[in-house]
């Protein structure tokens, strides 16, 4: 759970880098339609769960600098005894002052009358341009609005700057808090990893690994993916988003698992490839063995003080002279590095920004160069390898898929790895799979 006061804090800091000049304008997330009268699950904008905590849909949140009478305004639905007998209680105005510390609080009926007198004043506007045309236009009303008063003396904004830019730079740094609750969500994602291998047998359908995942997430109150669950048996484990999730798995298969959690809006991201039947063949082993060397290599290079594309070079470099010895590629390692040998074999990059996001904010570049990693920010290591059935590739090897994935926190002497507790050496997956009472011995 994040604390009160860390909500605070990140205003805070917000409210700092905006100065006394400047306001902020930050919608929340739209409940959005699935079909006909059905809605998807909402879930909060990360940006707006972030700063508020407030869970609840459309509503608009206003942060004024040095501001006498509050810093923090929120627009929200009122109370509605009617609308709330369908539709599940509402914080109304008052909870939004007393639960989620907005110093004032109004109907969202109210905007177009209260917004312009905020903004009025201010020179600069931060809010998130450009996501959405529909809010781009209700701002530029707004500020409008102004601008027809300036005859009066009304000051209209003349700037207008990307908040993502830097409200992204906070939420790539992680508190403690936040840690806690991403480890969390990474062991409850572990714990459901080694559940599905505990419980795969050949003859089931990828489905079902995929049911057996959220089941266990959902009892241990997880209740959301952070991300549609892959589950990829035999040659699907070589289409990245795979998620049909609909074919059989076969005897003498691997299957790839790429599923994780989300808790209270903080994600996981784990995979796992593992034979069907608990064996890896001896091709299969030495495939999944070259690209856990990679993942090793890479997750040694994600230390505080190095680049964010080192752990990704070194998997690279791994990668390519495994397959110049699998005899796939050949030539010189460092001129089939340069030139992109690899990419037939391994199309995506070694991993991303992990927070409330799966593929979460920050930038991965400063002034032109791949920027350095410092303790608190949080990263995926997810090498793998998807071999086509070509006359280039040896025949044992042909259409295996294999992805290690886990996530990983830059600390003040090195990283913890927070999906540790779910295996990956062959022999360790292997010994999960034989001794358990769920599947049947072979
Ligand atoms: N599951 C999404 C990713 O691994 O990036
Ligand atoms: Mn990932
Ligand atoms: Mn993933």
């Amino acid at each position: 759970m994040i604390p009160a006061a860390d909500y605070q804090r990140r205003r805070r800091a917000l409210l700092h880098r905006i100065g006394a000049t400047g306001l902020a304008i930050l919608p929340a997330a739209h409940a959005t339609t699935r079909n006909r009268d059905v809605q998807h699950p909402f879930r909060q904008h990360s940006d707006f769960s972030y700063l508020t905590g407030f869970p609840e849909p459309d509503a608009l949140a206003v942060l004024i600098p040095k501001r006498k009478e509050g810093e923090f305004v929120l627009f929200c639905q009122p109370r509605d005894p009617e609308r709330e007998q369908w539709d599940g209680s509402r914080c109304g105005i008052e909870g939004a002052m007393t639960h989620f510390g907005a110093d004032q609080a109004h109907p969202l009926s109210e905007i177009d009358t209260i917004l312009p007198t905020l903004i009025d004043g201010k020179t600069q506007l931060y809010f998130p341009i450009g996501n959405d045309s529909l809010f781009d236009q209700r701002v530029f009303f707004w500020v409008n609005q102004v601008r027809d008063k300036v005859r009066t003396g009304a000051v209209a904004p003349n700037t207008f700057i990307h908040l993502d830019s830097i409200l992204h730079e906070q939420r790539l740094h992680k508190t403690k808090a936040e840690i806690a609750l991403m480890r969390r969500a990474a062991q409850i994602s572990a714990q459901a990893h080694c559940h599905v291998m505990r419980c795969c047998k050949p003859g089931m359908t990828e489905l079902a690994l995929e049911t057996e995942f959220h089941h266990t997430c959902a009892n241990a109150g997880a209740r959301f993916n952070a991300y549609p669950t892959i589950v990829g048996g035999g040659k699907n484990a070589c289409i990245l988003h795979y998620t049909a999730n609909s074919a059989l798995l076969h005897d003498g298969d691997l299957v790839l698992i790429d599923a994780g959690c989300e808790l209270q809006d903080y994600a996981s991201d784990i995979t796992r490839t593992f034979p069907v039947n608990g064996r890896f063949t001896p091709a299969q082993r030495e495939l999944y063995l070259l690209v856990l060397r990679a993942q090793l290599a890479a997750i040694d290079c994600a230390q505080p003080g190095k680049r964010w594309n080192e752990p990704h070079d070194a998997a690279v470099r791994v990668l390519t002279k495994g397959l110049i010895r699998l005899g796939i590629l050949s030539g010189k390692v460092n001129t089939l590095i340069k030139e992109e040998a690899y990419k037939p074999y391994y199309m995506h990059r070694t991993g991303h920004w992990l927070g409330m996001d799966v593929h979460d904010v920050g930038a991965y570049k400063q002034d032109g160069e791949w920027r350095i990693l410092e303790p608190g920010m949080v990263l995926t290591i997810e090498p793998g390898l998807y071999l086509p059935n070509t006359d280039a590739v040896p025949e044992p090897y042909r259409q295996l898929g294999i992805r290690i994935e886990d996530d990983i926190l830059i600390t003040k002497h090195g990283n913890e790895m927070l999906s540790a507790a779910v295996p990956k050496h062959p022999d360790a997956i292997e010994a999960l799979m034989t001794n358990h009472s769920l599947r049947t011995a072979p």
